[in-house]
């Protein structure tokens, strides 16, 4: 049996997580008892999710507690199988943990279909935060072609797709993000129409107005707090404020109120939350539009790749520092075999 390689959460934290938080141990992976296949883990997600999983009042899904395995989805090879439909070297997703090689029932496990994409990908741009971005655009935010569309956290793992559909579907779009390299990313490789650089505006709200001089129609919305507010200040008639996350809160030592919802009242506008598990069912839909324009070249992603599950800990507080660019991912092996 080979070893595995566990982090397991040691203490929850009270700010940025970090290696403190996790505990690492190994020992001979669990052999699959009948209904069950063992797996060799290929690619962790990093999500800004995992942190409010690891607190004592997790908001939604679930809580996790000092001592077991640290929650996080990915993909996987199938190494052994006495699950129906699965054999070896069968790459699959699945909610596999912090771990190297899980032990995991064949029905929580889903077969990557290779047609649609590569295993990077299926992490990448097939995965779970570009469904989030297609799902909260289209059906939360009611998409439509000519939209002045803005993106918060736009050079991240969701945003970098949100404005890519909106771009792909015949929109003007405008994307904030922190820094002149990821502004770069957003209007060159992702072909927003412009980027706004929140770290070096003084104002943000004057900022969005020079960029989207005609308003706002859809505001898909990372970020929460003082940039919601700015948004909200330009948003045009009948806009949508689609809150797909509030990551500059999680941190927060005081909720940031909110001032200005008389916009939307005056815009005549919504604003609605979603979770992207509530479309479980509707996942394929995605997939396949997603796939289309990887093939028709009109959609890339980037992935921020860290090697190692030691790295993993260190990568989740990066997404709360906004130091990744792209996708965030841990690689534990190569796609083809043990690396
Ligand atoms: N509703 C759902 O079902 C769902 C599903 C997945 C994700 N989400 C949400 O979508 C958002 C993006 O997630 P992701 O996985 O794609 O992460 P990400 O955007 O790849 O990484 C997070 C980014 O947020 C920005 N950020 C961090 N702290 C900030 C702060 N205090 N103020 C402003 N920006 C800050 C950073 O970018 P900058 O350097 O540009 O600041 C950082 O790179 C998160 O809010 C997440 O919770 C929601």
């Amino acid at each position: 049996m080979p070893t595995n390689h566990r982090l397991l959460l040691a203490t929850r934290p009270t700010g940025i997580p970090g290696p403190e938080n996790f505990a690492a141990d190994a020992k001979p992976a669990r052999p699959p008892a009948a209904g069950e296949a063992l797996l060799e883990t290929v690619y962790l997600s990093v999500d800004p999710a995992m942190r409010s999983w690891m607190s004592e009042s997790a908001a939604y899904r679930q809580r996790i507690s000092p001592g077991e395995v640290m929650l996080g989805g990915g993909i996987a090879r199938v190494l052994e199988s006495r699950a129906e439909d699965f054999v070896p070297g069968d790459l699959v997703q699945a909610r596999l943990g912090w771990q190297t090689h899980p032990t995991i029932p064949g029905r929580y496990l889903q077969k990557l279909d290779l047609t649609l994409g590569t295993v990077e990908d299926w992490i990448g741009p097939l995965g779970l935060s570009a469904v989030t971005a297609y799902f909260g655009l289209r059906d939360i935010g009611g998409l439509r072609p000519n939209d002045r569309v803005l993106v918060s956290a736009a050079a991240g793992g969701v945003g970098q797709i949100a404005v890519q559909i909106a771009r792909i579907e015949g929109c003007r779009v405008v994307g904030i993000a922190g820094g002149a390299e990821k502004c770069a990313f957003v209007a060159s490789e992702l072909g927003a129409d412009a980027a706004i650089d929140y770290k070096a505006e003084k104002n943000l709200s004057s900022a969005i107005a020079r960029a989207c001089p005609d308003g706002i129609d859809l505001y898909f919305d990372n970020v929460g707090g003082s940039t919601l507010d700015a948004a909200l200040e330009h948003l045009r008639l009948n806009a949508r404020v689609v809150l797909c996350g509030r990551i500059s809160q999680t941190h927060a030592a005081e909720p940031y109120g909110v001032r200005n919802l008389g916009r939307l009242s005056a815009a005549r506008g919504r604003m609605q939350g979603f979770l992207v598990f509530n479309y479980h069912e509707r996942y394929d839909e995605a997939r396949n539009w997603l796939a289309a324009r990887l093939r028709d070249g009109s959609l890339r992603q980037r992935l921020h790749v860290l090697d190692g599950l030691e790295q993993a800990p260190v990568a989740l507080g990066m997404l709360f520092r906004g130091e990744n660019t792209g996708k965030l991912v841990i690689r534990l092996t190569s796609e083809t075999g043990s690396g």
